[in-house]
């Protein structure tokens, strides 16, 4: 199949981890006779080093002439003093607004190879597979007014139903594909906002009987995600309360370094890494590349329908984690499986999975 795929690099470790995973689809295409032609712009602090503005109209252009948009990260300290208008993590939430991608799909799975390199007991983690479905296009992140005036600083959260339900509908059918459970996480016992969407929620569930469905408080779901994650198969949420429980989340599988993303609903799918620019670490060729890799698979599924393609790419991760590679973000934390541990860098890691999806035998 022929296929143009916008890569948007962005800042910080985003071109380190956006290279490996590029590479990957390549050598992908190249296995299976698929066309791949990949498009590269600017968004995000380099977009507003070159062209004035952090999402500028040809990187519009790049996107929606595309089949899909593949980004690595964006943000840089340098702008930390400036109003959040002007820095470079607007273009992205402009992005995300122009392809009109209301559900950010966060899959955290615990891999086998991996049960020692998360910070809770592997008996705590262990099995864990569940999938933040998060709200992308609404409640605080876009609502007005908004600003700070004579002393005061203020945002909104709004939600109207139609929102809610969309990414409500969403959720349970991923569910169904899955184990067929939702639990909806708000703040209903304080916010009106949240009220009308466990409302909205527990209406959309009456619609999908085949699927148990409970709401729960997000204090409570923040604790629960630590002491019983196993519990959870699909996490439907708000903008601002998924971003937040992803983030923890990803310490159940080991690093943040690990964590895909989608963003489906518009009609050119967005697939980016769930970390940031990691200033700390940029530029030492240390950063994991393996959520960008899983974004791949991730791009495969859901904008090219190369489902085959997309388990191959799932599997040579799980292979090359379970000879013993590993970013220095995955080191174990308790000494059981040190002796098989080789650290390798962010190219080397992206070099592991291309010779694996190469060989003969994988499938
Ligand atoms: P971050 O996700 O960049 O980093 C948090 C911590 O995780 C850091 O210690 C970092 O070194 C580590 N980390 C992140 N990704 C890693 C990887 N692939 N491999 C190994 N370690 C990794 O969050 P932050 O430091 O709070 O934010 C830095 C900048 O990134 C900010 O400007 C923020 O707004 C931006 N940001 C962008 C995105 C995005 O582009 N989607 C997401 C989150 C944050
Ligand atoms: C994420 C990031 C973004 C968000 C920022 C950079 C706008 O934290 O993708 O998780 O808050 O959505
Ligand atoms: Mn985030």
């Amino acid at each position: 199949m022929k296929a143009r795929i916008a890569c948007l690099p962005g800042d910080g470790i985003g071109p380190e981890v956006l290279r490996e995973a590029r590479r990957v689809l390549e050598v992908i295409g190249g296995e299976h006779n698929h066309e791949f032609e990949f498009v590269e712009a600017d968004i995000g602090a380099i977009a507003i080093e070159r062209h004035g503005e952090p999402f500028p109209k040809s990187t519009q252009e790049v996107c929606l002439t595309s089949t899909a948009v593949f980004l690595g990260a964006v943000g840089d300290p340098k702008y930390d003093s400036r109003p959040p208008a002007e820095k470079p993590e607007r273009g992205l939430l402009d992005l995300r607004r122009l392809l009109g991608n209301y559900a950010n799909l966060r899959p955290v799975t615990v891999l086998e190879a991996l049960v020692d390199s998360s910070p809770l007991r592997r008996d705590t983690v262990r099995g864990v597979d569940l999938l933040i479905v998060r709200e992308l296009l609404g409640g605080i992140y876009f609502g007005l007014p908004r600003g700070i005036e004579d002393g005061n600083a203020f945002n909104t959260e709004i939600y109207s139903r139609d929102e809610v339900r969309r990414v409500a509908r969403a959720a349970f059918k991923l569910a169904r594909h899955r184990r067929r459970q939702v639990t909806s996480v708000d703040k209903a016992n304080v916010l009106e906002t949240s009220v009308l969407w466990r409302e909205t929620c527990t209406e959309v569930a009456k619609q999908f009987p085949d699927v148990s469905f409970q709401n729960m408080y997000v204090d409570n779901c923040a604790m629960q995600l630590i002491a019983k994650p196993q519990q959870f198969d699909v996490i439907l949420t708000n903008n601002m309360f998924g971003d937040i429980l992803s983030d923890e989340a990803s310490m159940l599988a080991g690093s943040l370094g690990l964590l895909p993303s989608a963003s489906i609903g518009g009609k050119i799918g967005l697939y980016e890494p769930v970390h940031g620019s990691a200033p700390d670490i940029a530029g030492k060729g240390i950063a994991n590349p393996l959520g960008a890799i899983s974004s791949a698979a991730m791009l495969l599924e859901h904008s090219l329908e190369l489902s085959r393609e997309a388990t191959k790419l799932e599997r040579a991760i799980v292979k090359v984690l379970s000879r013993g590679y590993r970013t220095p973000d995955l080191k174990s934390r308790t000494g059981r499986e040190k002796s098989k541990e080789r650290i390798v860098s962010t190219k080397e890691m992206g070099e592991l999975i291309c010779d694996y999806i190469r060989m003969p035998d994988a499938t």
